[in-house]
């Protein structure tokens, strides 16, 4: 899958992958056959990223407010993080991926929190992609503990304390908000919404997101160098 941009290694994208219940209601299953499918979406992504320049990768794939969900759907979901995890840990170490999972670990149920310890320590010295996967994660609550650990609050200690900026944001699934998502890490993230449902998205997926962020002008709050007006809001 080439690509004719000048590859930036260090390019952090973060993406909420959203549309797996729609996209199994859509096809008259149920809604965990769509997050089965999402893991796959997940998968190729993943594989995907380094050569679409991708150095750091942010997945939301649980929100603590999804604890709200029925509890046979958030079971399934913990089971196939789980599953996910003892799966990949092998094919991550082989390609050079660095898995971490953030977020809350208190209410996570023992079996994932071992395939969680197990696949950080594997994939540990991986250089080429650093996967992070949000787990029962809230960005008001990530700032919150940053910023209680701080001997002293300043803006420059809970910038360090806080994980890196997030370069690009995609959103998939049609809607177009943060969800409690990387917000302090997204300050200056280029935005980018897509109606694809999530097990529908690609590699060539991700390519078009980068590509659609090296056409746009980041300022971060200072004039630009030529005026460029853009009117599209969708990537599709
Ligand atoms: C949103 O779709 C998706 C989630 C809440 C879970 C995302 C999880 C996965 C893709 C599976 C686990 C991921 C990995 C990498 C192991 P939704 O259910 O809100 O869809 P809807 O808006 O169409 O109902």
């Amino acid at each position: 899958m080439p690509i004719d941009f000048k590859l930036q290694s260090t390019l952090h994208v973060g993406i909420i992958m959203d549309g797996n219940g729609r996209w199994a209601a859509g096809r008259g299953l149920p809604r965990i056959l769509g997050h089965r499918a999402g893991v796959e979406a997940a998968r190729r992504v993943v594989e995907a990223a380094p050569d679409a320049g991708v150095g750091i990768l942010t997945l939301f794939a649980f929100s603590s407010d999804n604890w709200r969900r029925p509890p046979a759907e958030v079971d399934a979901l913990m089971r196939l993080m789980a599953a996910y995890l003892e799966n990949e840990t092998a094919r991550c170490v082989a390609r050079g991926v660095r898995l971490e999972v953030i977020g809350r670990r208190d209410r996570l149920d023992a079996k994932l929190c071992r395939a969680i310890a197990q696949a950080e320590a594997a994939t540990a010295a991986g250089n080429r992609l650093w996967l992070r996967m949000a787990v029962d994660y809230s960005a008001r609550d990530a700032i919150l503990a940053a910023a209680r650990g701080l001997p002293e609050l300043s803006r420059d200690a809970l910038e360090r304390a806080m994980g890196p900026p997030v370069d690009l944001l995609i959103r998939t699934g049609g809607e177009r908000r943060l969800s409690d998502f990387q917000l302090w890490e997204s300050a200056y993230a280029e935005l980018v919404f897509t109606r694809t449902m999530w097990p529908d998205f690609d590699g060539s997926a991700l390519v078009g997101a980068v590509r659609e962020f090296h056409g746009r002008e980041r300022r971060f709050g200072a004039v630009p160098q030529a005026p460029v007006y853009r009117q599209e809001a969708w990537l599709d």
